[in-house]
Parts: C-alpha cells; sequence; structure tokens
C-alpha cells in the first residue's frame, strides 16, 4: 500500500516539477523577451507621442493666429455697409406731429412735444373745441418770449388772428382755426434747446395754453 502510494506520488511530483520546469522556461522566456519588446515598443510609442503633441501644438497656434485677422474682416464689412441710407431716408420725408385742444379746453392737448433738430415737420393742429377759435405759435425762447409775443399778439387784433410779426416765432398757423377745424403748420425743428409753444387768442395763454417743446 505504501509503496504504491509513493510511486504514484512520486509520479505526481515528477509531472508536477515538470510542469513546473515547463512554466518557468516560458517565463523566463517571456521575461527575457520583455526586455526586447520594452526596448522596440516604448522608444516608438513614445516618438509618436512627440509627434503627436507636436502636431498638434502647431495646428492650435495657427488656428489661434488665424482667429484674430478673421475677427476684423466682419467689423470692417458692417462698415462698408449702406445703413446710412436707409437712415437718410426717413429725414427726406416730414415728420408728422399732430397736436390737438384739451377738449373745449383753453388747453393744448399735450404740454409737451420732442423733436429731433432740423427735422421737417408737418404739425397738424386739430381745434377740438365747438366753438371757441384757437391759434398756434411756435416761438424762440422760453415763458418770456412767450409772454411778449402774447401781449403782441393781443395788440395786433383780431383781424390778425392776434399773430403778432415777430421775428421770434418759428412756426405758426396763419391765422386763427376756428373751432372743429385744422390746420397743417410745415416747418424745420430748430436747433437743440427748449421753446415754447402757445394760443394768443385773448386770454388763453394766461389760462394755460401753452406747451414746451424739446428739440434733441
Ligand atoms: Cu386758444
Amino acid at each position: 500500500m505504501n509503496a504504491h502510494f509513493r510511486e504514484m506520488n512520486t509520479q505526481r511530483l515528477d509531472q508536477l516539477a515538470h510542469t513546473a520546469r515547463a512554466v518557468g522556461a516560458r517565463m523566463l522566456a517571456a521575461l527575457a523577451l520583455l526586455p526586447l519588446l520594452a526596448a522596440c515598443l516604448p522608444p516608438g510609442a513614445a516618438a509618436q507621442t512627440v509627434v503627436k503633441a507636436v502636431a498638434r501644438a502647431k495646428p492650435i497656434s495657427e488656428t489661434a493666429t488665424p482667429a484674430p485677422t478673421a475677427a476684423p474682416a466682419p467689423t470692417t464689412a458692417p462698415a462698408s455697409t449702406p445703413t446710412p441710407a436707409p437712415t437718410a431716408a426717413p429725414a427726406i420725408r416730414a415728420q408728422p406731429v399732430s397736436l390737438g385742444t384739451n377738449g373745449g379746453e383753453w388747453q393744448f392737448d399735450q404740454a409737451t412735444l420732442e423733436l429731433a433738430a432740423g427735422e421737417d415737420i408737418v404739425l397738424t393742429f386739430n381745434n377740438g373745441a365747438k366753438t371757441t377759435a384757437h391759434n398756434w405759435l411756435l416761438v424762440s425762447g422760453g415763458d418770456d418770449v412767450a409772454t411778449e409775443v402774447n401781449a403782441a399778439g393781443m395788440a395786433s387784433g383780431e383781424g390778425a388772428g392776434y399773430i403778432p410779426d415777430d421775428t421770434r416765432i418759428i412756426a405758426r398757423t396763419a391765422g386763427l382755426v376756428k373751432g372743429g377745424q385744422s390746420e397743417s403748420v410745415t416747418f424745420t425743428a430748430p436747433a437743440a434747446g427748449t421753446y415754447v409753444y402757445l394760443c394768443t387768442f385773448p386770454g388763453h395763454f394766461e389760462l394755460g395754453m401753452k406747451g414746451v417743446l424739446t428739440v434733441k
């Protein structure tokens, strides 16, 4: 029994030793090849990565430089676009402005107006009163000038539409505008500043029939 076991054990031990030797030899062979592989592969791989890195570094710097050169092109392009042409077109047309009375009250429906300097204006004054006549005058000044023009208008009489011959009048209706009627006045907006407009029918300016035009 013991002898038989010994034989079997020795046989197995021999087999194990053989396989161990074989595995060991393969491992040794593999280990021996590793340096060769290592000697061959790393330099190639390293060289490739370096080449790639350099190759990428150049395009990035090249693409970075064209970007600024491409940017000025669009900025110069809008400058040459004829955008001033369309903006110049509305300046030729007269700007319509509508101004009325606050119903039958001795007031304009707009206490303030705003225009652009040098703009051609067609102001249509609508007398919304039933019977009361009004006029519209724009003077080159503030309340002081308006007060003087108003006083001169009263002196000029109804026949003149209470409108005096005064160089400080920038624009005005031809005369009195009857209730329910309208009149258009064409003029060019003066230089930037504030101007008073008023009605010189006796007593109306004093009752507050005036407004301020702001020209920008
Ligand atoms: Cu009036």
